[in-house]
């Protein structure tokens, strides 16, 4: 065990000046490890800190809660879009189309659930719209780094989930739950490891999934 570790920890320090694509066997598991530091501040950024004491303000919740749902809108619509676009690989393809619609009818729950009829026109705040700037780029890149630019939101918000302490009698414990039990390793792991196959491409990855972990970031400091 011991050895494995000391190889893993060398193959991924000689990373950053050689090229050793071999190296990193589990690309999805080596983007969420190389870009935890950001997982974990965004944990400790006061708007989730209140949460989990159960102080936060309802009025930065409501704030919160609306620019989700006008992220959720807006992704869907660039899912659908992806999905029209991207016919080939089979996996990638496919990919896109379930995503699209897991979002869509995510969305539309969404929507019922506060009453909406139809798609409320949002007033994006600056954080959104750089997060949503960004995923327009990537949908000029390879189609595989558009699913890399989804995976810190999707991987990010089950580890907060997870990662705070709320009890059932806080507010914000519904927040929690329905957070907590998602399953990003099922939709992105092995189209990661499949098509993230080269040094450069990793790198390349890696970039992407700090960028949009940063967008993260932002949009919890916001609020
Ligand atoms: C909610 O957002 C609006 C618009 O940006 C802002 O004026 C208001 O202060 C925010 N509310 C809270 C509690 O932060």
């Amino acid at each position: 065990m011991k050895t494995a570790a000391t190889f893993l920890a060398l193959c991924f320090l000689g990373y950053s000046y050689i090229s050793l694509g071999s190296c990193v066997e589990d690309v999805y598991e080596y983007l969420w490890q190389k870009n935890k530091d950001l997982a974990v501040q965004t944990l400790n950024l006061d708007f989730l800190r209140q949460m989990e004491s159960g102080s936060l303000q309802a009025e930065r919740y409501v704030n919160f809660t609306i620019q989700d749902i006008g992220y959720v809108l807006a992704v869907t619509k660039m899912l659908k879009r992806m999905s029209a676009e991207v016919s080939q690989p089979d996996d990638i393809r496919d990919f896109m189309k379930g995503r699209f619609a897991s979002y869509k009818s995510f969305g539309e729950l969404l929507l019922n659930m506060y009453f909406f009829k139809a798609e409320p026109p949002i007033q994006r705040i600056p954080a959104l719209r750089n997060y949503l700037l960004y995923y327009r780029y990537l949908m000029l890149e390879e189609p595989i780094y558009f699913v890399v630019g989804l995976l810190p939101c999707a991987r990010l918000w089950v580890w907060l989930a997870n990662n705070l302490n709320i009890p059932p009698t806080n507010a914000y414990f519904t927040w929690k739950v329905d957070n907590m039990g998602g399953h990003p390793e099922k939709h992105y792991k092995a189209l990661l490891n499949k098509y993230l196959n080269t040094a450069d491409k990793v790198a390349k990855a890696n970039a992407v999934f700090r960028d949009q972990m940063q967008n993260e970031y932002k949009f919890f400091l916001t609020f």
